[in-house]
Parts: structure tokens; sequence; C-alpha cells
């Protein structure tokens, strides 16, 4: 058996396509051209506030400072853009989903409840994005079934966040490439793992990462496996053994029955019979175990909130993001502990 592999990028190219005769496959190859998201405001004639969510935008020139982005004819935006002089372009920021899909909308006032800045000219102006461009309408050019709009940036805003972005028709996350870093190494023994094993990155990941927070649980008392129990529990209490072996036996080496009854015996548990039910003794936190638990729960937050600042609040937001798609595509159908909001 042959182990699968990516795709080789010295593959025959693909077949030539007419994208008149296949506009389908021609908007999905357009979206292969990865962009931000941006919403671009401007103030209609009557006073009222206009806005539409827009990937077209693009820098022009340096000097004289322009950007481009292009309306499509049949937007509802198009008169109030053709009348205007001026208009703004908000580069958004990564949690500024929604704000995107608000703007995406034709129709209703999209403006409703949003705290507002405003240009010199009175275009409004959102908030919470990655850059805000102030702009003069220097032409307008037909694009086919799109309006061409290039415009003077006469002022700017900055902020340091991470970036909305959009390909494939889908809103991504943007990580940015370490050039410094190495590219994995290959074991000396032929045939062996090499450095890029998920396995290996995984579990080195969590070892690094689990090692300062060890350090605290051990000060505590607490094994490795009573932590995994105990920090169960603080997701969710009043459950049995079978309840805990469910959802974590793959983290434990043996059944959690030994280990509840030793944080019971450490008074970080209290248990009640609930043989009704047939499924054995409940555990509960005790007043102290629940304090000292979440006394570690936050000693754990605050070393993560010191991981992420080392390495970056961005490229952490990706990581987390990443990591909760793999959890889900692993996931061999454990019960589920967390409260949804
Ligand atoms: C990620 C994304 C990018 C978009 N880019 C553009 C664009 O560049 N130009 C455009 O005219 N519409 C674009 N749209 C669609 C408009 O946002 C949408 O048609 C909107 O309803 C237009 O508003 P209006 O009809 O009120 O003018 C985009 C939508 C999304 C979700």
């Amino acid at each position: 058996m042959t182990a699968p592999s990516a795709p080789r990028h010295d593959a025959p190219a693909a077949p030539t396509a007419d994208p008149k005769t296949d506009p389908k496959a021609f908007r999905s190859a357009l979206g292969a051209f990865a962009t931000g998201v941006t919403v671009i405001t401007t103030r209609a004639p009557d006073g009222s506030f206009v806005g539409l969510t827009a990937n077209s935008f693009n820098s022009v020139s340096l000097d004289p400072p322009m950007v481009l982005w292009s309306l499509a004819k049949k937007a509802h935006s198009r008169t109030a853009f053709e009348a205007a002089d001026h208009w703004a372009v908000h580069v958004l920021a990564a949690d500024q989903e929604a704000l995107s899909n608000r703007f995406a909308k034709s129709g209703e006032d999209k403006f409703a409840g949003l705290e507002l800045d405003a240009t010199a000219q009175g275009v409004p102006l959102l908030r919470g994005c990655v850059a805000r461009f102030h702009c003069k309408t220097s032409f307008q050019y037909e694009g086919g079934d799109h309006i061409i709009f290039v415009g003077e940036v006469t002022a700017f805003e900055r902020e340091e966040r991470a970036p909305l972005a959009f390909h494939a028709g889908k809103y991504a996350l943007a990580m940015q490439k370490d050039p410094t870093l190495p590219a994995p190494r290959s074991a000396r023994l032929a045939g062996s793992f090499s450095e890029d094993f998920l396995g290996y990155q995984l579990g080195r990941a969590h070892f690094q990462f689990y090692q300062r927070i060890r350090e605290k649980t051990q000060a505590a008392g607490l094994t490795d496996e009573q932590w995994y129990v105990l920090s169960t529990l603080t997701v969710r209490d009043g459950v049995s053994a079978a309840d805990v072996d469910a959802a974590i036996s793959h983290s434990l080496e043996r059944p959690s029955a030994p280990v509840l009854e030793s944080l019971r015996a450490g008074g970080w548990l209290h248990s009640e019979a609930d043989d009704a039910a047939g499924q054995g003794a409940r555990f509960f936190l005790t007043p102290s175990g629940r304090d000292r638990a979440l006394h570690l729960v936050a000693a754990s937050k605050s070393l993560e909130a010191d991981a992420l600042a080392r390495f970056g609040y961005a490229d952490g937001a990706v990581l987390k993001s990443l990591l909760q798609k793999f959890i889900a595509s692993t996931d061999p159908g454990l019960p589920d502990l967390w409260a949804r909001e």
C-alpha cells in the first residue's frame, strides 16, 4: 500500500478552459486568488449612509496615493457611489466576519446600532478595523458588469490586528510565514518520522506548553492524570467514573475510578451514591477543591496568555482555529461536556 501524498507541483497543467462557456469554473478560478475583505462606505446625496462588502479592493499607486475597487452595476449602492466625491475603505479584522455579512446584504439599514466615526467630509467610518482609508474619487471606469472606482487616499488609520481573509468563496485567516524557520528535517534512520510528522508536532507542542502548567499542578500535589480528571470536572462535575472514562479515556492509561477515588481522598472531590440510575457514584468538586482547581485553571490561562504573547495573538487565533478544525475532523465521537452559549 502506498501512503497518500500531497499534490505534486510538477504534474501536467490542468486543461485550458474558456470563461465564457464555463463561467462557474471561471468564478471558482478567480476565487483561488486570496484577498482581504473590505467594507466601502459613503454618504448618499440625501445624507443617508451607504456601504457594501468588497474584496475587489487593491492598491494602485504610492505617489500619488491611490487605491481601486469595483462595484457590481446591479448593486443598490451604485447611484450613491457614482454621485460620491468621497468614500472610505475599511480593511476588516479577523473577528469582523459578522460585519462583513451585514454589509454583504442589500437593503436594510446596514449601519443600525454601529458605533461610527466620520471623515472630514462626513463619510461614515466603522470601528475595530485593521486599516481605514479616506478616499476622494479620482476616476470611474467601465469594467464589464462592474464599475471601477479609483480614489486618491487623503488620510488613513492603521491598527495592529489580524486581518480577515477570503479564499475560494469562504472566509479565511491569514498566517504569516516565518522565513527564518528551517525546513523540517528527516530522521537519521531512513523510513522513520520526519520533523513535520503531525503526531510529533502536536505532542511536542503539547508537552512544551504543558510543562509550565505541570510545575503548578505538581506544586499543588497533583499527578498528570489527577489534573486531567480534575480539570475535566471543572468543565462539568456531578459525573460518574464511566462519564469521565467516556470523555477522556484517550488521555489516561487506566480507568478513571482510582484517580477519582484518590482525588476524593485528597479532599478535592466528594461523591454521592447514585445507584438508582445504575451509574455508580457521582463526583462533585468540594468547595476547597473548586477553589484550588480554579486557581490552577487561572494560572494555566495566564501561562497561555504568556505563550500567545510570545507566539503572536494573530497567529494564535489561526492556530486555535486550525486545532479546533483538526479536533473536529479526528473526533471519534466523544461526549460533549462543554456548555453551549
Ligand atoms: C467577501 C465578499 C466580497 C464581495 N466583494 C464585492 C465587490 O468587490 N464588489 C461588489 O460589487 N460586490 C461585492 N460583494 C457583494 C456585495 O457585498 C453585495 O452584493 C451587497 O449586497 C451589495 O450591497 P448593495 O446592493 O446594498 O449595494 C462581496 C461580498 C462578499 C461576501
